[in-house]
C-alpha cells in the first residue's frame, strides 16, 4: 500500500524486439537464471511471464536507486518471440504491457521485427526505453560485471568507445527516422516525449542496474495513478497457452492485469467454442522470478491479485484457446460476462 492507503498493481513491462537481440537473455540475467538454454532452436516460441520483486530490481540496480522512493510492488515482464512467425505472440504482449523495453542488438540495429515492435509501440501508445543490446561486443571492449553503464564506459579504451558511440549514434538515428527523439537515457529530461536508450550487456550485465532504475522511474513516474486500481475487483487476465498440468487436469497460463482471482471464483474463458463457465480447481502460482513458461514448481494459493503470470487449472479447459479473454465471474449476472468474452 502507498502513502494514500492504496494498494498499486504491479506494472507490465513487455520486452520486445528482432529475433535474437537478447530479449531472452536480458530476462535471465535479471532472473539470474538459464531459460535460454532450454529454447528449441534457441528461439523464443510462445509468451512468458516473470515476476520481479521490488527487493531484486533494488539489489540489481544497487547505488543508482533508493529503494524508499519507490512503492510500486516490483515488476511483471512479458517475454515475446522475435521470429518474424510469431506477429500474433508480438501483439498480444504489447496489447498486455504498461510499459515495454525495446531491445536492439547494437551491431545488428533496426531490424524488421524492431520496426514491427516499435509499430505494436505507437498502435498501443505504450511507453518504451530501448535497450541498446550487446555492447560488450565492441572491439576492444574491455568486460565490467553488472556495472553501471558509464562506469563501464569509463573502463574502456577511446577506440572501444568511440566504436561504441557510433552504433550509439546509428541508433538513435534510426529512432528519428521513425519519429522517436531519443537521447541516451541520462539525457532524457522528459521521458513522455523522448526515447531513453540504455546501453546494455546481457551477456555481463553491464547497464542492467541503469535499465530496471529507468524502468522503475518511468513506472513510478507516469504509472502509478494507472496502477491504482481497485485489485480486489474481479480479476481479468488473458490466456498465454493451454496445456496438462500434472495432477490437475488441463490448466491455462493466465497473465492477470486487473483485480482478483480467487480458488472459490467461476470463471469465464474464451474458447474455440462458445466461452467456457466453469469453476476454478487450483490456482497455482510461480515463485518470484520464475519464468512461468518453462518453471516446473508451483504453490498451490487462494488467491491471486494483478499482475501476476499463474496457472487456473479448472473444468472443461480443453477447448480454451490462447490469446482469449478470462474473466472473474464475481456477482455479475454470467450473461453479462459472456457477452463480454464473446466480444473481446
Ligand atoms: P528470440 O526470443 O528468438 O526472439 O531471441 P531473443 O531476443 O530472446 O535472443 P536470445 O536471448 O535468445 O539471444 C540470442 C543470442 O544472442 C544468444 O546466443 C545469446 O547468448 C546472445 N546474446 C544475447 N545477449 C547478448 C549480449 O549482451 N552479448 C553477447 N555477446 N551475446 C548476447
Ligand atoms: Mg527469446
Amino acid at each position: 500500500a502507498d502513502a494514500t492507503g492504496e494498494t498499486l498493481r504491479t506494472p507490465i513491462v513487455a520486452v520486445l524486439g528482432h529475433v535474437d537481440h537478447g530479449k531472452t537473455s536480458l530476462l535471465d540475467r535479471i532472473r539470474g537464471s538459464t531459460v535460454i538454454e532450454g529454447e528449441a532452436g534457441a528461439i523464443t516460441q510462445h509468451i512468458g511471464a516473470t515476476a520481479v520483486p521490488l527487493e531484486t530490481v533494488s539489489e540489481i540496480a544497487g547505488s543508482l536507486v533508493d529503494p524508499t522512493d519507490f512503492d510500486l510492488p516490483g515488476l511483471l515482464f512479458i517475454d515475446t518471440p522475435g521470429h518474424h512467425s510469431f506477429s500474433t505472440l508480438r501483439s498480444r504482449g504489447g496489447a498486455l504491457a504498461d510499459i515495454a523495453i525495446l531491445v536492439i542488438d547494437v551491431n545488428d540495429g533496426f531490424q524488421p521485427q524492431t520496426i514491427e515492435a516499435i509499430d505494436i509501440l505507437q498502435r498501443t501508445e505504450t511507453p518504451f526505453v530501448v535497450a541498446a543490446n550487446k555492447v560488450d561486443t565492441t572491439p576492444g571492449w574491455n568486460p565490467q560485471e553488472n556495472t553501471p553503464i558509464q562506469q563501464s564506459y569509463d573502463a574502456q579504451s577511446d577506440r572501444a568507445r568511440s566504436t561504441l558511440d557510433e552504433r550509439l549514434y546509428d541508433l538513435i538515428g534510426d529512432l528519428s527516422d521513425h519519429d522517436f527523439s531519443a537521447d541516451m537515457y541520462w539525457r532524457v529530461q522528459n521521458f513522455a516525449n523522448n526515447v531513453g536508450v540504455v546501453p546494455v550487456s546481457a551477456e555481463t550485465g553491464e547497464g542492467v542496474p541503469d535499465l530496471l532504475t529507468v524502468l522503475m522511474g518511468l513506472s513510478q513516474r507516469y504509472l502509478k495513478d494507472a496502477m491504482a486500481i481497485d485489485v480486489d475487483g474481479p480479476g481479468a487476465g488473458t490466456v498465454l497457452e493451454v496445456k496438462e498440468q500434472k495432477g490437475f487436469g488441463t490448466a491455462i497460463d493466465v497473465v492477470l492485469y486487473d483485480g482478483t482471482v480467487t480458488a472459490d471464483d467461476t470463471i469465464v474463458v474464451g474458447g474455440t467454442g462458445d466461452p467456457i463457465v466453469t469453476d476454478v480447481r487450483a490456482l497455482l502460482q510461480p515463485r518470484p522470478l520464475a519464468e512461468i513458461r518453462t518453471e516446473k514448481r508451483f504453490e498451490e494459493v487462494d488467491s491471486v491479485t494483478a499482475a501476476a503470470g499463474l496457472k487456473i487449472a479448472a473444468p472443461d479447459l480443453d477447448d480454451a484457446m490462447a490469446g482469449a479473454p478470462v474473466r472473474v465471474l464475481g456477482n455479475r449476472e454470467r450473461e453479462d460476462v459472456v457477452t463480454e468474452v464473446e466480444a473481446e
